[in-house]
């Protein structure tokens, strides 16, 4: 089976986890693609959260209501894709550059479900990690990272940062989690901690595997 229909059922299934008049954050990338029908299928009363313009645009066209992020400050769940999932349970997210948005999401949700293909765990992290960085004194913040670059081809976010990406050593993912957090000028990392999860769905051939 292929990565999409493994993408397709994992979605699918996180779609079954919501219940009618449920506060729901959906997340960005081609994962959640799936995930956006699937959820407008069940025809739930939803108020739902997007973390990208291209979720919010695909949801409202499948007759999801989304809502902007201003008055609502939990959701019962949110759902949404990841770039790596190591055994302990780290992430790296940010591959569709969403990761800001994504961890102020996933930290105001009750429940936190990842939906994944097959291709998506690892054995260790690796680079790259995604970085949102302020416009503002950006050749300085990357002086200070020091192995980190501007990502070619990617618009700034909706809020106005450049996407980069971490290139050097991983090591343990808390201790980097931690050093680029305290850069000043790095608005957010796609390392995302165990703490934050609650669910791992994998889409496996037609089959899904989940980790709670
Ligand atoms: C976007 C993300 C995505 O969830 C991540 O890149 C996975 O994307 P896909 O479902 O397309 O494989 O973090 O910022």
């Amino acid at each position: 089976m292929s990565g999409e229909a493994e993408k397709r059922v994992a979605a699918e299934a996180a779609a079954e986890l919501v219940e009618d008049g449920m506060v729901v954050g959906l997340g960005t990338g081609s994962t959640v693609a799936f995930l956006l029908p699937a959820l407008a299928a069940r025809g739930l009363s939803l108020r739902c959260v997007a973390t990208s313009p291209r979720t919010a645009d695909a949801a409202r066209e499948v007759g999801l209501r989304v809502e902007a992020f201003e008055s609502i400050d939990r959701f019962d769940v949110a759902i949404d894709g990841a770039d790596q999932i190591a055994p302990d349970g780290w992430l790296v997210k940010g591959g569709g550059a969403a990761h800001t948005r994504e961890k102020v999401v996933a930290a105001a949700a009750d429940r936190f479900v990842v939906v994944a293909d097959s291709s998506k765990p690892v054995d260790a992290i690796r680079a790259p990690v995604p970085l949102e960085l302020l416009r503002y004194g950006l050749a300085a913040t990357l002086r200070e990272l020091g192995t980190a670059e501007v990502r070619a081809g990617t618009p700034d976010s909706p809020d106005g940062n450049a996407i980069a990406d971490y290139t050097g050593e991983i090591g343990d993912p808390a201790a980097l989690a931690a050093r680029l957090s305290a850069v000043p000028g790095v608005v957010e990392h796609g390392l995302f901690p165990p703490s934050l999860v609650s669910d791992v769905l994998i889409g496996r051939g037609d089959t899904v595997e989940h980790r709670s």
